[in-house]
């Protein structure tokens, strides 16, 4: 994916003093980055502020990962914003969530046109308020004949309501004579995913600590390295970006076969 050095060097000039652009080797990042944005609520809570807060502070954070990743030159950048589980929370909190969705999504528009940025979702849309399921089909519409990174947004998103429901539409292919038995095979299921055409994340990111997937790309995350941070979501910017990026470039990847046999 293009990458303009000198825009690059500049985004990345101040550094925190812990880590500098020059700790990663940009010649080979991982080219789909993935991120379970966690901890809003509790960098809300921290502050003796609403969770609501949280939420609204989080979308900063999303913006300026959305712009690092374009700098860096990624592929494809995923997010899970809402799971199929999130429904249990209090209305009030889904209601806001759903309202920020679509405001968002329209307010940052023009950012995903200026940089080139194609979007997709994953997930049922179709159980989202109309206006946000509206919103989300003008973003899919506008950004689809851009060419530069993909940003995959999950938005009551659950992994295995995918799996299940890629299940039935190859049951219904099969019992149709649409497709053999015999093409049952690993691409088969991977194509009827949400993430269809989209490599694997090579690198998994998760904020707040949590040591578990939470539902989330079970199926796509076989061979991803992860990386946990206790940073709270709102607190995730560029550098924490770099820090998750140096931690994936300092593994051993296997993918169960040996190395330096
Ligand atoms: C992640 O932050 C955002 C969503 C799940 C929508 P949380 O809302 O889960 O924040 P915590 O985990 O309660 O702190
Ligand atoms: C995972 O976070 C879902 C998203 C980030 C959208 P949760 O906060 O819902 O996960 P649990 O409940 O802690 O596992
Ligand atoms: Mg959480």
């Amino acid at each position: 994916m293009y990458r303009d050095e000198a825009l690059l060097r500049e985004y990345y000039s101040s550094s925190p003093g812990d880590i500098t652009l020059d700790d990663v080797d940009v010649n080979h990042l991982p080219s789909h980055v993935s991120i379970i944005m966690d901890g809003n609520g509790r960098w809300a809570q921290a502050r003796g502020l609403d969770r609501s807060k949280g939420h609204v502070a989080g979308v900063d954070a999303l913006r300026e990962t959305v712009t690092t990743s374009v700098r860096l030159g990624l592929d494809a950048l995923s997010v899970y914003a809402f799971s199929t589980e999130n429904w249990r929370r209090p209305q009030r909190e889904v209601d806001l969530l759903m309202h920020l969705f679509a405001t968002t999504l329209v307010k940052e528009l023009p950012l995903f046109h200026q940089e080139n940025v194609r979007l997709r979702f994953l997930g049922d849309l179709e159980a989202l308020p109309k206006k946000t399921y509206d919103v989300f089909c003008q973003g899919l519409d506008e950004t689809a004949d851009h060419t530069g990174m993909t940003f995959a947004l999950a938005v009551n998103y659950g992994s295995r309501a995918e799996m299940t429901r890629a299940a039935r539409l190859i049951a219904q292919e099969v019992s149709a004579g649409a497709l053999s038995i015999d093409d049952v095979d690993e691409s088969a299921i991977a194509s009827r995913l949400y993430t269809a055409g989209l490599p694997d994340p090579e690198l998994l990111i998760r904020t707040s600590g949590e040591l578990r997937l939470s539902n989330y790309l079970l199926w796509q995350l076989a061979y991803t390295e992860f990386y946990v941070t206790d940073m709270m979501w709102p607190d995730f910017d560029r550098w924490e970006m770099l820090r998750a990026i140096r931690a994936f470039q300092g593994r051993n990847r296997r993918f169960g076969g040996v190395v330096n046999q």
